[in-house]
């Protein structure tokens, strides 16, 4: 009966698992990992680390340096080359069940794979852009964090601004809770599925614009705004055909969302062209939002500015579901070890609503 009673549609406000790794502080508007403010993180230290601080809860070692590997087949399709790839590595790697191996052997598995989705996105990325060849292990070798090597194998060349870009955009995104993809890991860890399994299900989540891939549409978006001049207009006409503005409202935060503040300042730092017609949007849409909902707030949230951050670094849009995919294997990792020590399977009930007990006859 009390089943029946607290079924909520989306599971908006249910508690499905207790976590150690990061906190959304709803109404302060800001965001820990571990207990340490992003803001203390961007700009000290690279996104390697904070994969460790969220994984291991202290900064060294760190995410490894992705071993050699040769994925085979790759399509330019980066989310789902790095889903494909990261599922065939567990066989290619001879990956234990979660269920059977220590928590050391599961974080070490989890650093390989991490390390290893930066590399697979990189090089399907290469091959997106026409290139079958992949870049020496020499050139890659020189960068010096994770985010340069990963520019440096998909593209050759490392701009220090692109570098900050990737950098500051995987620090801000790394973990956030119990979002689609993290709750996906979770939910594939709590079957004893290997590492490799719980990612590539994690990475399945991102094909859609809801999760991780809103920043597709948000540079559209902010160019059809410069070309008509109008941005209350054109927001209005968005809203008035029953659209969603892609980048604003988000489950958790009610007041701002931090990530959005740290990126748009990133945008600002890095100089990015679109700064100006962003903020004239974000403006109007945050103007028209409150009065067509003034029950609810509708921030903008992580992925309005994300778009503007990975446009600096000339990130076409159909990446950016791999870019997320890239930053978040840290909150995945750890959220799998965490349900690893769990040792609970996920399981929740649905209520049956469909039609009552028939003949085969009565099917039409
Ligand atoms: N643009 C226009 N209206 C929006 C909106 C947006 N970006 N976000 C929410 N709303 C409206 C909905 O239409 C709905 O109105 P209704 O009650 O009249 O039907 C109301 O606000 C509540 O929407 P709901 O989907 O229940 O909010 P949510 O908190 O569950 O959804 C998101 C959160 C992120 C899924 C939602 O805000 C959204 O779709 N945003 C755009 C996509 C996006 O930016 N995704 C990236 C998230 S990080």
């Amino acid at each position: 009966m009390s089943e029946v009673a607290d079924f909520k549609p989306g599971l908006e406000g249910v508690v499905a698992v207790e976590t150690e790794i990061a906190e959304p502080d709803r109404e302060g508007g800001s965001l820990r990992y571990r207990g340490v403010d992003i803001e203390e993180l961007v700009g000290r230290v690279p996104y390697e680390k904070v994969w460790g601080l969220l994984v291991d809860e202290r900064l060294e070692p760190g995410m490894p340096d992705p071993e050699p590997y040769d994925p085979p087949h790759l399509t330019g399709n980066a989310p789902a080359d790095a889903q494909a790839e990261i599922a065939r590595l567990s066989g290619v790697w001879g990956l234990g069940k979660l269920h059977e191996i220590s928590d050391e052997q599961a974080r070490d598995d989890l650093a390989r794979l991490s390390a290893q989705v930066m590399a697979i996105v990189a090089r399907s990325a290469r091959v997106a852009d026409g290139h079958e060849d992949p870049i020496p292990d020499e050139v890659v070798a020189k960068g010096k964090t994770a985010a340069e090597k990963f520019l440096l194998r998909w593209r050759g060349e490392a701009d220090p601004a692109h570098v900050k870009a990737i950098d500051t955009y995987w620090i801000c995104t790394a973990e956030h809770g119990l979002n689609a993809s993290t709750f996906t890991a979770r939910i594939a860890a709590s079957t004893g599925a290997d590492a490799g399994a719980a990612l590539s299900a994690a990475i399945g989540t991102l094909s859609g614009p809801l999760h991780g891939g809103a920043p597709a549409h948000v540079i559209p978006m902010i160019d059809e705004v410069a070309k008509m001049g109008d941005p209350e207009r054109w927001v209005r006409d968005l809203l008035d055909r029953g659209d969603r503005i892609m980048g604003f409202g988000h489950r958790i935060y009610r007041t701002e969302d931090p990530r959005a503040r740290l990126l748009s300042r990133t945008a600002e730092e890095l100089g990015s062209p679109r700064v100006e017609t962003a903020r004239a949007l974000e403006e109007a849409a945050l103007a028209e939002l409150k009065r067509r909902h003034p029950e609810r707030e509708l921030p903008t949230n992580v992925e309005y500015w994300a778009a503007v951050v990975l446009d600096v670094a000339h990130i076409p849009a159909p990446l950016t579901p791999a870019m997320f995919a890239c930053a978040r294997v840290a909150g995945w990792s750890a959220h799998i070890l965490e349900q690893k020590r769990v040792r609970r399977l996920i399981r929740p009930s649905a209520r049956y609503v469909g039609p009552g007990a028939r003949s085969l006859s009565d099917v039409a």
